[in-house]
């Protein structure tokens, strides 16, 4: 035997040593647990968009990552997607609100496997990857740019332009300023603002055009943040070990982490909501977590169904490249929204240990803070409205101080280490 092979056969022995003496301080599992466990992993490939042709695009892919670090998207060149979606931090920017041009009034989320999710933003007010991707370059309190500005940006510099029209064919021809302003857009609150003005003076097919091309902008972008897949953390190599039995894999989690996963899927019931393998179920829940001091009552969910039925970039609309699809479909069964006032889309657990604070106005600093919650409800944030359902089920969980440890292991062991930074 060579000598590498001697030194393995050793490593792979206490290996096993190591597992069956960690083994004895863990908790060990039933059936049914272990059923559950396995609901949570693995993580696929994100689902196909239809709306988006270029989805898998890889042209379009490099396109958007480089528009996701674009500056010059932003009034005053001075914000990309990347200022607040900062790689180096999972995407967020550490902040409980963001800032951008101004104040905006929620927090920053993670796009680490963004792909797979079925509604965007908080209170899920986008359909698509693609369309979510537009709203910041035009929210004046984010990116404050505008959807001409944008296209004129890919019209003048001569390696984006190239880059677009590989993927996308020409652009318009946007050089008669009269016919198109430098700057303009529809979506400032300020009929007065120049860039409305701007838009609204122009000729209803030269809009048609520049929206076009802003909307596959915005399919760009989402080619290169469905790369962003992140889907091995211990948790799953722990997984993998319970479905083989192979006690290599089984000291991926140490006790206390074991015994998190153990509440997480039993006594505590995270599961109920943060379900599937991206530890969340994509719907809308009300856990009141209480409201930033200085910061108005949110009314998510209830106001963000309004708004996707007004959006014309939506998955149904002229600009997606599937209006009758799966993804269209689900928009038909929005209309009632009576119960969704506070209510706000749960998020994935994977990565999470890396982005305090937590929740829609990063209210919790820390993922103590977070289960501090979740075990006495303090402060829960009454429904503004009499009439309107509060969530059902959920009580205080009562959790003791060495329950939360556990949960706060299990919830670290959701970081995917070798993710690609
Ligand atoms: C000023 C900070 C800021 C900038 C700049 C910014 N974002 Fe965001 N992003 C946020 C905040 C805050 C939210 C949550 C807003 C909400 O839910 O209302 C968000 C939400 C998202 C989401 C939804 C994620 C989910 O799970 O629902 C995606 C995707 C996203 N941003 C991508 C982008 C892209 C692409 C750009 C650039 C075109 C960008 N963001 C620019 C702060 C920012
Ligand atoms: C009734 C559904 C539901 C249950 C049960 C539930 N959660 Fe949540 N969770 C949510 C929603 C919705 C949010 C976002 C709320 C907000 O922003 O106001 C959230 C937020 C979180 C966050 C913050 C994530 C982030 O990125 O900001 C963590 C961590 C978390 N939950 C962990 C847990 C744990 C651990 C349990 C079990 C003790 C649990 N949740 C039970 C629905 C639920």
């Amino acid at each position: 035997m060579s000598r590498r092979r001697i030194l393995a056969a050793w490593v792979s022995v206490l290996a096993v040593a190591l597992a069956r003496a960690l083994a004895a301080d863990a908790p060990g599992f039933t059936e049914e647990e272990v059923r559950r466990i396995l609901r949570h992993t693995p993580l696929s490939d994100p689902p196909p968009d239809e709306t988006n042709r270029v989805a898998d695009h890889r042209g379009a892919a490099a396109l958007g990552e480089r528009l996701f670090f674009e500056a010059r998207l932003s009034t005053g060149r001075q914000r990309s997607c990347a200022t607040c979606h900062d790689p180096a931090r999972a995407f967020t920017d550490g902040k409980s609100l963001a800032f951008g041009t101004g104040r905006v009034r929620r927090h920053t989320p993670s796009l680490w496997n963004v792909a797979h999710n079925r509604w965007f933003f908080w209170d899920g007010r986008a359909d698509s990857l693609w369309s979510q991707a537009l709203k910041p370059i035009e929210s004046p309190d984010e990116m404050g740019g505008s959807r001409l500005q944008s296209v004129r940006l890919l019209a003048t510099d001569p390696a984006l332009r190239s880059a677009y029209e590989a993927v996308f064919g020409e652009l318009p021809a946007l050089d008669d300023v009269r016919r198109f302003p430098q700057a303009g857009g529809p979506l400032h609150e300020d009929p007065a603002h120049p860039d409305r003005r701007a838009w609204e003076a122009m000729a209803e097919a030269d809009r048609q055009q520049v929206s076009r091309a802003f909307a596959n902008m915005g399919k760009a972008i989402a080619a290169f943040e469905r790369q962003l897949v992140s889907r091995t953390a211990p948790f799953d190599v722990f997984a993998e070990g319970l479905r083989t039995q192979d006690p290599r894999k089984l000291v991926a989690l140490g006790p206390s982490a074991q015994r998190g996963l153990k509440l997480f899927v039993g006594r505590a019931n995270c599961r109920r909501c943060h379900s599937g393998p991206l530890f969340s179920d994509g719907e809308f829940h009300d856990i009141g977590v209480p409201t930033l001091p200085d910061a108005p009552y949110d009314v998510g969910r209830f106001q963000g169904i309004e708004s996707l039925l007004g959006d014309e970039f939506r998955a149904d609309g002229a600009h997606s490249d599937d209006r009758q699809g799966p993804r269209s479909a689900q928009v038909r069964f929005l209309k009632d929204r009576a119960h969704t006032e506070g209510f706000f889309k749960t998020p994935s657990l994977r990565n999470v240990a890396l982005t305090a604070p937590y929740m829609h106005q990063g209210q919790l600093a820390s993922l103590r803070a977070v289960l501090q919650y979740y075990s006495t409800l303090e402060g829960r944030r009454p429904p503004l409205v009499e009439a309107v359902h509060q969530e059902v089920g959920l009580a205080p969980l009562r959790l003791s101080a060495a329950e939360i440890d556990d949960l706060e292991a299990f919830l670290e062991s959701l970081s995917d280490s070798r993710y690609p930074r």
